[in-house]
């Protein structure tokens, strides 16, 4: 199973903090954003992992991370997307990396609580297609939306005016090597970029998702500056709590 991690984009919604730099190497309490999702990964066994970057400062995660030694790993692997072509073409750039191989991927701006070993564990026995992360929100609006009926999902909508559930699609997705496939035939949306959340919907057309509903905390910290604030706010508060208890 390899991990990927996208951390490109050119951070508009937080200007200017990422104007000169990238926002996965901002600070989210006590270290750089993308940190948590190198961490969540090596938590789960995922320890051949990809970062995909992009934009001007693509350099400073290597000078940050360099080859991963301070994880543990053997190594890190990187890839450069050109231009700002959505998620799904930052996932392209990972192609030969991934070879016949599954994938967890994982939007370097969201930060879970907990761990997803289980759900790696489990995608790594499931037969075909992809499977996703829910989390109930109270600002449905803002992610991708699921919409359910009965125990299954019948099709995910990016950002609804008017949201059919409360269930969120959050950045952290599995899929097989056959994604490729399904990336080389979509079409930019209104917004021009390549969207995951239509792939998914791809998946969910041939019957080949499964989801799971994440247990402890999500945050999108890289969504606004409020969100960022509050990231850094809910982490030093529970360390504090942690601390406190100990
Ligand atoms: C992206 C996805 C959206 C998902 C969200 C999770 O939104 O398009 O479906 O719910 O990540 O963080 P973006 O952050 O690109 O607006």
């Amino acid at each position: 199973m390899k991990g990927i991690i996208l951390a490109g984009g050119l951070g508009k919604r937080l200007y200017p903090l990422t104007r000169i730099t990238n926002k996965h190497l901002l600070p989210v309490y006590d270290k750089p954003m993308i940190y948590y999702p190198i961490e969540m990964l090596i938590k789960a066994d995922v320890k051949e992992i990809m970062i995909v970057t992009g934009g001007n400062n693509a350099g400073d995660f290597l000078r940050l991370l360099g080859n991963g030694r301070e994880f543990g790993l053997k190594g890190l692997h990187y890839a450069y997307q050109e231009g700002e072509g959505g998620i799904a073409d930052a996932l392209k750039q990972a192609r030969d990396f991934v070879g016949d191989d599954k994938m967890v991927v994982a939007l370097g701006d969201n930060i879970i609580e907990k761990d997803i070993k289980e759900y790696v564990d489990k995608f790594k026995k499931q037969k075909k297609g992809a499977k996703l992360i829910l989390k109930k929100v109270k600002n449905p609006k803002e992610y991708g939306v699921a919409v359910i009926k009965g125990k299954k999902i019948i099709k995910i909508e990016e950002k609804p005016q008017k949201p059919k559930s409360k269930l969120a699609v959050i950045g952290i997705y599995f899929y097989p090597s056959d994604v490729f496939e399904i990336i080389d035939k979509l079409k930019p949306s209104e917004r021009g970029e390549l969207e995951i959340t239509d792939v998914n919907n791809e998946y969910i057309k041939r019957g080949e998702i499964t989801y799971e509903i994440l247990k402890g905390w999500w945050m999108d910290c890289g969504e606004s500056k409020d969100a960022l604030l509050k990231a850094n706010l809910h982490l030093w508060k529970n360390k504090n709590k942690k601390e406190n208890s100990n």
